[in-house]
């Protein structure tokens, strides 16, 4: 089978298309014939070596989240699982690849009206975005400001906010044209980073969903009301400054909230129940999926070249020949 490996860390042409025999799916997996493969933001922070003391080498094959029908199943798991169209999350990686191992814990039925393409755009997108919101403590009424609300994860995040009644969603991006098409998404206000806009924002907010994070982080713990809370579910920006905190120390009598959110912390079974019901959200045509770009696998250099070159809206997605 076709996959693309990362052959050396840092650019987008240390990516290689390479030839592999089939997996085999372990106890408790599956195998799938991959039919969408969703490029992540945390693909091109694999690729650029930041993550490499997470354990990521090269000769990793990228790609956590797929869509695509079941081929085989490993010991112990239902084989009624065979033949069915389901999106997965392959964990540590093996997506872009012709056929991946997927846990079949993470398995979920692909409903007929969605889309493989579009389960890989939101799957995972709208899970980590759910969750941070939660974790926010996010109630009905308040004020949420999105940062870096143009990717896979901000737009989830837009529109869950306004799903659950935000009394107003506020988002960053870089450009006038996307705040336009995040304000159809229903964001009301937009703050460009390119310098322009967000006059008539509000001057705080109860909820930050922050996915860019960098040095610029700490100078939005002004943008919180008293008791609000900022989390932090992203850093494709970087990291901020070592003492960030102490700005938090400097509106000490604000009661300001700082956290970090990873997927990881939320038990599996309730990642699963919440993809499930966003991707049934989608087919009740609830949620919309923005797909920048639909790409052969092959051309997994062009994709991550978009990415690095901030072209992307929503989601590129990568799909074998053969699908
Ligand atoms: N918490 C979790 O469990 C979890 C799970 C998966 C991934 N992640 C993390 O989430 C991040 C990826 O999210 P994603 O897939 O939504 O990212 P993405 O698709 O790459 O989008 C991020 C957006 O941020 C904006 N941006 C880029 N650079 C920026 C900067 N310097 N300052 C402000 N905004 C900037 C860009 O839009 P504009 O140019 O229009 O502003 C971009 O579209 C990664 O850090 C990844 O590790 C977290």
């Amino acid at each position: 089978m076709k996959a693309v490996a990362i052959q050396s860390f840092g650019s987008p042409e240390g990516l290689a298309v390479i030839d592999l025999p089939d997996p085999s799916p372990a106890g408790g997996q599956v195998l799938i014939t991959t039919e969408a493969i969703g490029v992540a933001g945390v693909d091109a922070m694999v690729l650029s070596g930041a993550l490499a003391a997470y354990g990521y080498k090269e000769g990793h094959i990228l790609g956590g989240e797929i869509a695509g029908t079941v081929t085989a199943v490993g010991d112990g798991v239902d084989p009624s699982w065979a033949g069915q169209r389901v999106w997965a999350f392959t964990g540590p990686g093996g997506g872009y690849a012709e056929r991946a191992i997927a846990p079949a814990s993470t398995l979920v039925p692909l409903p007929a009206n969605v889309s493989a393409v579009d389960a890989v755009t939101l799957g995972s997108s709208g899970m980590v975005a759910h969750f941070g919101l939660r974790h926010a403590h996010f109630v009905p009424g308040e004020t949420v400001l999105v940062r870096g609300a143009a990717g896979g994860i901000g737009i989830m995040a837009v529109q869950l906010a306004v799903r659950g009644g935000a009394g107003a969603v506020a988002v960053t991006t870089s450009s006038a044209e996307r705040g336009d098409r995040l304000r159809k998404l229903g964001a009301t206000h937009v703050l460009d980073r390119s310098g322009g806009g967000g006059e008539d924002a509000p001057p705080a907010y109860d909820v930050i969903i922050d996915i860019a994070a960098g040095a610029d982080l700490p100078s939005f713990f002004t943008k919180l009301n008293p008791n609000g809370r900022m989390v932090a579910v992203g850093a494709v920006a970087g990291f901020p400054a070592a003492d960030f905190g102490m700005e938090l120390f400097a509106a000490f009598r604000k009661s300001m909230s700082f956290a970090t959110f990873s997927a990881d912390t939320v038990p599996e079974t309730d990642r699963r129940a919440a993809t499930a019901e966003l991707l049934a959200a989608a087919a009740r045509g609830e949620l919309d999926a923005l797909v920048h770009e639909v790409l052969p696998l092959e051309q997994a250099v062009m994709a991550h070249r978009k990415m690095k070159a901030g072209e992307v809206f929503g989601r590129i997605v990568l799909t074998p020949s053969g699908s």
